[in-house]
């Protein structure tokens, strides 16, 4: 696996992969089995893979975690490089943001609700720093992971939008043998709250065990958020049946539905959804 840092080196790199076809993960580090499955997936659709480490400072609130966020280039490029990528690309700040950048890509509609009003600008920075890295390698295909649900509906609309000519690929959530979504952010839970974070997978199931035996959604959502409470869940930012498409919030039952779920135990703030 060639590991590059600058555009420069990139494009060299970029090129001396060859014509064949090729699929790019992007990742922000700390990697787990999860990314490692789309990068599984990648080798299955392409006869190259690239992946991107870059801690994307642009989709951090001012009191998120940028400046705890798990770093572990080494480790990161040994998992890659066993995985089976080709080309490991870990830009620098000033490589993806040079002196005088100033473009934001906002995608409207699909990115407002749910983490778009919980964390304000998040959507624009991922999906500008999407569009850069995709602009950049230039693949035939991407990989993103349903574990960040509404993150790909923001990137599937926007590589449409912007006609970017690179099919967006999604990888199934990619769990612990308990039911936990892994997470780079698993990383900050102490040996308790990571048993007690089973809760929000258990509460997700629950929810559509209810949904699907026709109790009313309302009176599903309500218990399901109370079972997070119960488990020492100290805020719940949303817990809502959505449109898989849309992600608008469905009050009976109709078509492709999802439960997405954000919710905060000791300092770390956990996603997660499923299929209904
Ligand atoms: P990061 O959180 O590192 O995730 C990189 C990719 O891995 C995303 O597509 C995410 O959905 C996927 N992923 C994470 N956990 C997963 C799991 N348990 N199962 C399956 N896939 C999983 O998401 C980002 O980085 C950034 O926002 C990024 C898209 C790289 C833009 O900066």
């Amino acid at each position: 696996m060639q590991i590059v840092r600058t555009s420069e080196e990139l494009t060299r790199a970029r090129a001396d992969l060859g014509a064949g076809t090729l699929a790019l993960v992007p990742t922000m580090g700390a990697l787990h089995a999860g990314h490692l499955a789309l990068v599984e997936e990648a080798k299955r659709r392409a006869d190259r893979v690239a992946a991107t480490i870059f801690v994307n400072p642009l989709q951090f609130g001012a009191n998120e975690d940028l400046d705890r966020y798990p770093r572990r280039d080494e480790q990161d490029s040994a998992m890659l490089g066993e995985g089976g990528c080709d080309l490991l690309w870990m830009p620098s700040i000033e490589d993806i943001y040079p002196q005088g950048f100033a473009t934001t890509v906002h995608v409207a509609g699909v990115s407002e609700r749910w983490e778009g009003e919980v964390r304000p600008g998040h959507f624009d920075g991922v999906a500008t720093v999407v569009a850069r890295l995709l602009l950049s390698v230039r693949p035939d295909v991407a990989l993103f992971g349903e574990k960040d649900f509404q993150q790909l509906a923001v990137i599937r609309r926007m590589a449409e939008d912007l006609a970017i000519g690179v099919e967006i690929a999604a990888v199934p959530t990619v769990r612990d043998s308990d039911g936990l979504a892994l997470s780079s952010r698993n990383a900050y839970l102490s040996e308790d709250e990571r048993r007690r974070a089973v809760a929000l997978p258990e509460a997700l199931e629950a929810a559509k065990r209810a949904v699907r035996a026709g109790e009313p959604v309302a009176s599903a959502l309500q218990r399901a958020t109370q079972s997070l409470v119960d488990a020492g869940f100290l805020r719940i930012d949303y817990f809502a049946l959505v449109d898989a498409h849309s992600l608008e919030p469905v009050d009976a039952p109709d078509g492709e539905m999802r439960l997405i779920a954000a919710a905060v135990i000791g300092t770390t703030r956990l996603i997660d959804n499923i299929a209904v």
